[in-house]
């Protein structure tokens, strides 16, 4: 009697197996779904917008006030009233992505970073909750995290005076004011910046020193990136422009020369994931408002962001991170990593030759911008000319008009304070008992420089 070779009989079923799951992917690709093509040209060809605020509902969109009106400050680019007002009005107040879970894997990993002048940092909790705060020491406000910007520990200690916190911003020791009657460790935690992790890893912090609500969309269009990656790696690239030039040089980048030289192949399953519309490589891009960009390095396995955080009128750090399938060969994202940054540092040599201008003549505006000037005159003038007018570029148009917005809408609420309004400051509680513990440590520091401590 023949009994069937088990393994002839796989031989004949894996091809067969292979060959029907193709077979559905085309026909659900064919049937169910409008061409790939059609879908990677409709998403690639522009970037998506998310969590940009509303423009004055009064103004319609083809109507751009950027122009030389008092309303856009002529140092737009380029002068630190205006970015004094962004750090007020913006940076203070609005919900900022700066960050993706997958960097943080273990408690007590953590990140330091400084947000327009606002030193944060991130850590895993041992609870395993990630959180922001203020890298700014309870005690006489140095840095807590000053000797690396990312590590890991579960006890953080200032170097100064050894306030120590842990990983949930608990003040966990304080020399010289344990044993002070009415010192309370619970009120001289880090300050917290509020957090949220939207449902695919992207973290968002909030400097605003109030609470503040989560709008329920947050985080939404970025369903299609970030599930199941990995971190990678990042670096940083500065560059001498304004911070509201990081649209440009994300558009400068050419993602299509990223991960071309590793082994990083589609195999039969990323393909059939990729004609189903399940892998992430149709996402193309997205902005979040107001400095982070979020891409897919088409034809591989990798994502990255790009975060423009601003450090003054006139410089930005670019942050890259790039991400991968957790399949991924480690092995190439090193090389891969390095391809990026070469891009991005291509791009900000770009963008800097076209910032020079704005320095050397601060009512310099560039060709796009001059077209929304004109084509806002001719509206104005003309519905037929405006119809006819060429449209600017909408990333370029809206982007500074959702700025100028939300600059307005602050200083009209500075002028009914009459004052200016700092929304990320904390006011530290101190009362008598500090202030003697205080002394205690400045005589202490004195000692340590051979002065006399009198008790
Ligand atoms: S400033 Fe941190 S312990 Fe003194």
């Amino acid at each position: 009697m023949n009994v069937p070779d088990p393994s002839s009989s796989m031989t004949l079923t894996m091809p067969l197996a292979t060959g029907l799951l193709v077979g559905i992917a085309l026909l659900y690709q064919t049937w169910t779904r409008p061409s790939l093509q059609t879908i990677l040209k409709s998403t690639n060809n522009q970037q998506t917008k998310l969590f940009q605020p509303s423009p004055p509902s009064s103004q319609p969109s083809h109507t751009i006030t950027i122009s030389k009106e008092p309303d856009n400050p002529q140092d737009w680019y380029t002068g630190t009233s205006t970015y004094d007002l962004e750090r007020r009005a913006l940076f203070s107040k609005h919900w900022l992505c700066i960050s993706h879970c997958t960097q943080f894997t273990k408690p007590g990993d953590y990140h330091a970073t400084t947000i327009a002048g606002f030193p944060i940092f991130l850590i895993l909790g041992k609870d395993g909750t990630l959180r922001a705060f203020h890298n700014v020491c309870r005690h006489r406000a140095y840095p807590v995290v000053s000797q690396k910007d990312r590590g890991s520990s579960t006890v953080l200690g200032c170097r100064y005076h050894g306030w120590s916190y842990d990983s949930l911003g608990r003040l966990i020791k304080a020399p010289h004011f344990d044993g002070v009657v009415g010192f309370d460790r619970a009120q001289n935690g880090l300050f917290a910046v509020h957090t949220f992790t939207s449902r695919t890893g992207f973290v968002f912090v909030n400097l605003e020193a109030q609470a503040v609500g989560i709008p329920p969309e947050m985080g939404d269009g970025l369903d299609g990136f970030g599930g199941k990656s990995r971190w990678l790696g990042g670096r940083v690239v500065e560059g001498r422009v304004n911070w509201k030039m990081g649209g440009r040089v994300s558009r400068l980048m050419d993602s299509e020369r990223i991960g071309r030289g590793g082994s990083q192949r589609r195999n039969l399953l990323s393909w059939l994931m990729h004609a189903l519309g399940l892998s992430r490589e149709g996402r193309g891009s997205i902005d979040v408002f107001p400095f982070t960009t979020v891409h897919v390095v088409k034809g591989t396995f990798y994502w990255y962001t790009l975060v423009c955080v601003p450090v003054s009128a006139q410089w930005t750090s670019f942050r890259l991170d790039l991400y991968g399938s957790v399949n991924v060969d480690s092995t190439d994202s090193e090389s891969t990593l390095q391809e990026a940054i070469d891009q991005l540092q291509t791009a900000v040599d770009a963008a800097e030759e076209e910032y020079r201008p704005y320095i050397e003549d601060a009512r310099y505006y560039p060709a796009n911008i001059v077209m929304i000037m004109i084509k806002a005159d001719m509206c104005s003038t003309s519905s037929s000319a405006c119809a006819t007018a060429t449209q600017p570029d909408a990333e370029d148009a809206d982007f500074p008009q959702a700025v100028l917005h939300i600059l307005k809408a602050h200083m009209k609420f500075e002028r009914q304070q009459g004052t200016e309004v700092y929304p990320a400051m904390r006011q530290p509680r101190r009362n008598a008992r500090f202030e003697q513990a205080e002394q205690l440590c400045k005589k202490l520091d004195c000692g340590l420089r051979g002065e006399d401590v009198s008790w």
